[in-house]
C-alpha cells in the first residue's frame, strides 16, 4: 500500500521536509556560568548544530519571566530574559545560525501570559469589573470554584484573587489558569488580545525569524459560558492507570474549540505580509488526527506535532498504525507530516524504550520507581530515530538526543523544579528528568556545561560518557545522527513517498524510492525479502563502499538483529 503525500498545498516550502533541531535554553549551553545556559553560549555552539547537518533550530522561551513553568510563563513578549542575554545577542544569534544556514523557530506563548506581566498586574490592581480585568478569565463566585476544571498541573484552574491582593472586594473572586496558578490565561475574546499577539508575531518577523511554535495551540479559545467538563477537578489523575474510565486530559469545553481556526487564519495572513514561508507550528494534543488536520489547512499552520507517533511506544502494530493515519490525515488537507521522538515534556526516548512496552512513565520517573534498561533503551532508541528519518515529512530532534542522552532518572525530590512535582505533592514526578543541562566534556565543571560547575539541575555522575569528544567512533550515536541526516537530505528521503512492503509481525519495512528501511521491534533477529546493499545501520551507523556488510544475507533475505533498523539501497 502506498501512502501518498501529494498534492500538498506548499510543495516548496523549506518546512516540508526539514530537520528542526529544538534547543531548551536553559540547558544547552552556559556562557556566562550562572548555571543556567544562555544566547551566548548558543552562539558559541553553532559550529556544532552546523556540523549535525538540521536545517533549523526551534529555541523553547528566551523571554522575561520568574521561571515558575521554565519560562512558559511570559512577563514581556518583546526582551530577552536578563539571565539568557540581550536582544542584541538574540539579533547576533540569528545572524550566526542564517549565515550557517540554519533557519530559526521561536516559541509563542498565546494562551497564558506569567502572574508578572504587566496587564495581570494591572488586571489586579484595577479591581472587580474593571476593564484590565476583561482580558483574563475572572469570575464572582460565591459558591465553591466558579466551574469544575482542573489545571494540567494539578489541583483546580481556578485561583483566589482575594489570596493574592488581600482586599475584600476579592472576596469570592477567582482567576483561571489550566497550567500554574503563576500562568493566568488570557481572554482571547478580547481585541488586545489578538493586537497583543500579532505585534509579537511582527516583531521577531522583523528581527528575521523564520517560524513560530505556538504553545497549547489547541486551548486558546473556552467555550463560551465556561462550562462544566467531564474531566473534572482531577484533570492530573486521568493519567492514572488505574483508573477504570479511559480519559484525555486535553479534552471538553477548554480545548479543541472551533474558534481556534480564525486565529491561525488570522497569524497566517499577517505572516504572509513577511514571505510565504514562514512556519507556523502546532503544540496540540488533538485526537483524532483528521481532527489535528484541521490546524494544518492550507490557510492556517504548517505543521502540527505528532504527538501520537511519540506516544506508540516500542510497538510495530502501533506505529504503523500511527503512521498511516497521520499521513492519510495529513494528506487528506495537502499538509506534510512531521515526526518527534522526544521533547522537553516527555521522558527521553532513549529511556522509555528501556522499559517493556505498556510501562506506564508518562508521570515521569524518580529514584523509587523502577529504573530502565539503559543498554536496550538505547539500543531501541537509535533504531526508532533512525527509522523515523527515512519517513516522508518533516523530523524534530530534541537537544541531546544525539548523544543518546537518557533521562535522568533519580533526580533528588530537593532539585525537583517542575510545577507538576509541586502541584500533585510529588505523585507526577514531573519533566525535570530530560531537562537536564548538556554535557560538552567528559571530565571538568559541569561536564563542560559551563566553566563554574554551577547546574540548575543536577548532572548525573556519569554524564561525560556521553559528551560529544567520547563519541568519535563511526558507531557512536552522534556519528550515526551525523550520518543519518547527511544521507537523509542527499537521498531526499523527506520528499519521498511510503510505499509498506510485507514483512513478518513485529517487523516494519517499506520502500521510499530506490530505498528499503527496515525496523525490527522483536528482540529476536528477523529476516526479510530485500537486495542491494545495506547504507546504514542503527548499530553500527553509515556503511561505506570499502566496510563488509554489516548484515547477514542468504540471496535476497537480509536479517537485520534484535531492536535494529537498517538501510538498504535496492
Ligand atoms: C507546553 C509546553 O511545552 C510545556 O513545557 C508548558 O509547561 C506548557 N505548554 C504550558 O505552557
Amino acid at each position: 500500500m502506498t501512502v501518498t503525500q501529494p498534492p500538498l498545498s506548499h510543495p516548496d516550502a523549506w518546512w516540508r521536509d526539514a530537520v528542526f533541531y529544538q534547543i531548551y535554553p536553559r540547558s544547552f549551553a552556559d556562557a556566562n556560568g550562572d548555571g543556567m545556559g544562555d544566547l551566548s553560549g548558543i552562539i558559541d555552539k553553532v559550529p556544532y548544530l552546523e556540523s549535525l547537518g538540521i536545517d533549523a533550530v526551534w529555541l523553547s522561551p528566551f523571554y522575561p519571566s520568574p521561571g515558575v513553568d521554565a519560562g512558559y510563563d511570559v512577563a514581556n513578549y518583546f526582551d530577552i530574559a536578563p539571565e539568557f542575554g540581550t536582544l542584541d545577542q538574540a539579533d547576533q544569534l540569528i545572524a550566526a545560525l542564517h549565515q550557517a544556514g540554519i533557519k530559526v523557530v521561536i516559541d509563542l506563548v498565546p494562551n497564558h501570559t506569567s502572574s508578572e506581566h504587566e496587564w495581570f498586574r494591572q488586571a489586579l490592581e484595577a479591581g472587580p469589573g474593571s476593564p484590565e480585568r476583561e482580558r483574563y478569565h475572572f469570575r464572582y463566585s460565591d459558591d465553591g470554584m466558579p466551574n469544575n476544571w482542573g489545571s494540567l498541573f494539578g489541583g483546580s484552574a481556578w485561583a483566589s484573587v482575594h489570596e493574592l491582593t488581600g482586599k475584600e472586594e476579592d472576596r469570592h473572586w477567582y482567576y483561571l489558569h489550566l497550567f500554574a496558578p503563576e500562568q493566568p490565561d488570557v481572554n482571547w475574546d478580547h481585541p488586545d488580545v489578538h493586537e497583543h499577539f500579532e505585534q509579537f508575531l511582527r516583531f521577531w518577523c522583523v528581527r528575521g525569524i523564520d517560524g513560530f511554535r505556538v504553545d497549547v495551540a489547541h486551548a486558546l479559545v473556552k467555550a463560551p459560558g465556561l462550562p462544566d467538563d467531564d474531566v473534572g477537578p482531577d484533570r492530573w489523575q486521568v493519567l492514572d492507570p488505574d483508573e477504570e474510565v479511559e480519559k484525555q486530559p486535553d479534552s471538553g469545553p477548554a480545548f479543541n474549540q472551533p474558534g481556534v481556526h480564525e486565529i491561525y487564519r488570522h497569524w497566517r495572513a499577517v505572516l504572509n505580509d513577511y514571505g510565504e514561508d514562514k512556519l507556523l507550528v502546532a503544540e496540540a494534543w488533538v485526537e483524532p488526527a483528521s481532527e489535528l488536520a484541521n490546524y494544518v489547512r492550507s490557510d492556517e499552520m504548517s505543521q502540527a506535532f505528532n504527538f501520537p507517533f511519540l506516544k506508540a511506544g516500542w510497538d510495530a502494530q502501533a506505529m504503523r498504525h500511527v503512521i498511516d493515519e497521520t499521513m492519510e490525515a495529513n494528506a487528506a488537507v495537502g499538509a506534510p507530516t512531521t515526526w518527534v521522538l522526544s521533547n522537553h515534556d516527555v521522558v527521553r526516548h532513549a529511556t522509555r524504550f528501556g522499559y517493556p512496552c505498556g510501562t506506564d512513565i508518562e508521570r515521569g520517573i524518580g529514584p523509587d520507581d523502577p529504573q530502565p534498561d539503559e543498554e536496550l533503551g538505547l539500543r531501541r532508541a537509535r533504531a526508532a530515530t533512525l527509522f523515523m528519518l527515512a519517513l516522508p515529512g518533516s523530523v524534530y530532534l530534541y537537544q541531546g538526543e544525539e548523544l543518546g542522552l537518557p533521562e535522568h532518572t533519580t533526580v533528588p525530590p530537593e532539585a525537583r523544579q517542575d510545577p507538576s512535582w509541586f502541584r500533585t505533592d510529588g505523585v507526577v514526578r514531573g519533566r525535570d528528568g530530560c531537562r537536564i543541562p548538556l554535557p560538552w566534556s567528559a571530565q571538568g565543571p559541569a561536564y563542560g556545561f559551563n566553566e563554574t560547575g554551577q547546574s540548575w539541575l543536577p548532572q548525573p555522575a556519569d554524564w561525560g560518557r556521553f559528551a560529544p569528544e567520547q563519541q568519535d567512533d563511526s558507531a557512536s550515536t552522534l556519528l550515526m545522527y551525523r550520518a543519518a541526516l547527511a544521507l537523509r537530505a542527499r537521498l531526499s528521503l523527506g520528499r519521498g513517498e511510503l510505499q509498506w512492503v510485507e514483512a513478518p509481525d513485529g517487523v516494519l519495512a517499506f520502500d521510499n524510492g530506490e530505498h528499503r528501511i527496515i525496523l525490527n521491534v522483536t528482540d529476536e533477529e528477523q529476516s526479510i525479502p530485500a537486495t542491494g546493499s545495506v547504507i546504514m545501520t542503527s548499530w553500527a551507523g553509515v556503511v561505506s563502499d570499502q566496510d563488509a556488510d554489516p548484515c547477514r544475507w542468504d540471496t535476497d533475505t537480509v536479517t537485520v538483529p534484535a531492536n535494529g533498523c537498517v538501510w538498504i539501497e535496492k
